[in-house]
């Protein structure tokens, strides 16, 4: 998890393939990053929604609002993260 701006970013690495959401599930507020990430995706630790973050669907309930996904770009070692939310 990352601070970005005002906001907190959980940024996942899938077999080397950056997705960066934010670290706030849409069924009450669990911190996504402390969650299981199974393929592409991240079980919320506090009641279980999964959400998939390559678009932020949500995939299984308590939750069913998408997670706000942001755009990713790699520059050699670093990883940056767009804020415009898509
Ligand atoms: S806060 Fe994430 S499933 Fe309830």
């Amino acid at each position: 998890m990352f601070h970005v701006g005002d906001h907190e970013v959980a940024v996942c690495n899938l077999g080397g393939e950056f997705y960066a959401i934010d670290d706030l599930c849409t069924h009450d507020g669990g911190s996504l990053d402390q969650g299981e990430l199974d393929e592409a995706e991240i079980e919320c630790p506090r009641h279980g929604a999964r959400f998939d973050v390559r678009t932020g669907a949500a995939v299984q309930l308590p939750a069913f609002e998408p997670v706000e996904t942001h755009e990713v770009r790699v520059e050699g070692d670093t990883v940056q993260v767009g804020m415009e939310h898509r």
